[in-house]
C-alpha cells in the first residue's frame, strides 16, 4: 500500500468549511486520511508505489507480471487510463493492461477479473492496483489548501468557506491512496486461491453517487459554467447509499459463503470496503460476526475508493490476522451501483 505523506485531521478541514471532529466520528469512524497537497501527483503515481512495494513484497520482478490491471474512479487523465502508463512505469514491456472504472467496487470487480483471466489459463500472474487521488475532484483554490495545510494562518475566504459547507458531506469522506496485489495461478491443488464471487448491478440507482458534469453528453464535455457550479464534485444521496451499503453487502457475503459451500461459521475474516465504519458496523451487526472477524482503518485514511480492500488487506496481514489456510471475504458497494463479494482461502 501507499499513502502520500500529507496527512489531514478532521481539526484541520475545519479550517475551511463548517464542520467538526465530533460530527466526523459520530457519523463516519474518520478521524484523519491522507491527502496529495498540489498537483501533479494524481492516483498513477500513488497506485505506482503501491504496485512497487507488492512486486517486492512478493519478491517479484516487473518481468514476472503478464497483465496489469488498474482500477480507479480518479484518472490522472481523462484517456488513456492508468494501466498502460502504469505498467510502462514499472518498466513493464508489451504487458497488457486493462482499466477498470467502478469506483468503490473496483477492487473487487478486478479481483473477479484477474481470477477469471488466471483460471482461464490466459495470464498466469497479474498485477491488481487500486489508487485514488480523489483531491483531485476537490476544486479548491491554492489559497484555500493553503489554510488547510497550515501554510497560511488563514481565515478561509468567506465565499469558498461556504461553498465547502455545501460539499461538507462528502469532503470529509474520502482520503487519497493505493493499493495493490499479485496474483498468481495455483496448480498445486492445496485448494488456496478464491473459491468464488458474487457481483451486482443495479443501474438505475446510478445517481445515487455520481458526477453531475464533465462528459461526452455535453458540448463541450468540460466547460467554465460546469466547473464554476461545482459540476465536477461527486453527487452522493449519502443516507440511500448507507442503507444501500448497509443491506447490500451483507446479503452478498451470505450468498459467496453459501455458493461456495461455507458457512459464516468458517469465516475467519471480513475485509469491507472502507465507506464508513457506521456501514461496517452495521454488516458486522446484522451478520453476527465477533470483533475479532472484521477488521475497519477507515479511522486513519477515510474511503479511499478502489484502494480500500487492498489496504484494509494489507494492514490486516500485517497485524497477523491473515493466516495461512483462513477464509477471507471481501465486499464492496459502490457507485453504478455495484456491489458483491469474494471469497478465498489464503
Ligand atoms: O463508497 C460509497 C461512498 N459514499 C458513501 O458510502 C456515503 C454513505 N453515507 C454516509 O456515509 C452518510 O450518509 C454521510 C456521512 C454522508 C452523512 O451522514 P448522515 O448521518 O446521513 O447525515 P445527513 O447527510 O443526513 O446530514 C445530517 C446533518 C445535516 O444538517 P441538518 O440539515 O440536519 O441541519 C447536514 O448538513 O449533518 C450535516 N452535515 C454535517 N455537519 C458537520 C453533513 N455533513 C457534515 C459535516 N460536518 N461534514
Amino acid at each position: 500500500m501507499y499513502v502520500p505523506p500529507g496527512e489531514v485531521t478532521n481539526d484541520m478541514l475545519g479550517r475551511i468549511m463548517d464542520t467538526s471532529d465530533e460530527w466526523i466520528v459520530q457519523r463516519t469512524g474518520i478521524r484523519k486520511r491522507h491527502l496529495v497537497d498540489g498537483a501533479g501527483t494524481g492516483s498513477l503515481e500513488l497506485g505506482v508505489k503501491a504496485a512497487e512495494a507488492a512486486l517486492s513484497n512478493g519478491s517479484l520482478a516487473p518481468s514476472d507480471i503478464d497483465f496489469v490491471i488498474f482500477a480507479t474512479m480518479t484518472p490522472d487523465l481523462y484517456f488513456p487510463g492508468n494501466g498502460g502508463m502504469c505498467a510502462a512505469r514499472l518498466g513493464m514491456k508489451n504487458t497488457h493492461a486493462l482499466d477498470i472504472r467502478m469506483q468503490c467496487a473496483g477492487f473487487l470487480s478486478g479481483l473477479q477479473v484477474a481470477d477469471a483471466f488466471i483460471r482461464a489459463g490466459v495470464y498466469e500472474r497479474v498485477l491488481l492496483v487500486g489508487a485514488e487521488a480523489h483531491s483531485g475532484l476537490m476544486p479548491w483554490p491554492r489559497h484555500v489548501w493553503d489554510v488547510l495545510w497550515g501554510n497560511s494562518e488563514g481565515p478561509c475566504d468567506p465565499e469558498w468557506y461556504q461553498k465547502l459547507t455545501g460539499m461538507r458531506d462528502r469532503a470529509v469522506l474520502f482520503g487519497d491512496g493505493a493499493g495493490a496485489m499479485v496474483l498468481e495461478a495455483n496448480d498445486t491443488g492445496d485448494g488456496r486461491g478464491f473459491l468464488g464471487f458474487v457481483m451486482e448491478t443495479d443501474g438505475t440507482q446510478w445517481d445515487k453517487l455520481h458526477v453531475p458534469g464533465v462528459g461526452c453528453r455535453f458540448r463541450p464535455y468540460i466547460s467554465h459554467d460546469m466547473v464554476d457550479a461545482l459540476g465536477g464534485v461527486p453527487i452522493v444521496e449519502g443516507r440511500q447509499v448507507f442503507r444501500m451499503a448497509s443491506q447490500l453487502m451483507p446479503a452478498a457475503v451470505n450468498s459467496v459463503l453459501a455458493q461456495t459451500g461455507r458457512t459464516l461459521a468458517d469465516l475467519d475474516l471480513l475485509l469491507m470496503h472502507q465507506a464508513n465504519l457506521r456501514i461496517n458496523e452495521a454488516v458486522q451487526k446484522q451478520l453476527g460476526l465477533p470483533d475479532e472477524k472484521v477488521f475497519n482503518n477507515i479511522q486513519k485514511y477515510g474511503n479511499t475508493t478502489a484502494g480500500t480492500l487492498p489496504i484494509v488487506f494489507h494492514e490486516a496481514r500485517t497485524e497477523g490476522k491473515v493466516k495461512d489456510g483462513s477464509l477471507v471475504v471481501f465486499t464492496a458497494l459502490g457507485a453504478g451501483v455495484h456491489w458483491g463479494a469474494g471469497a478465498v482461502q489464503m
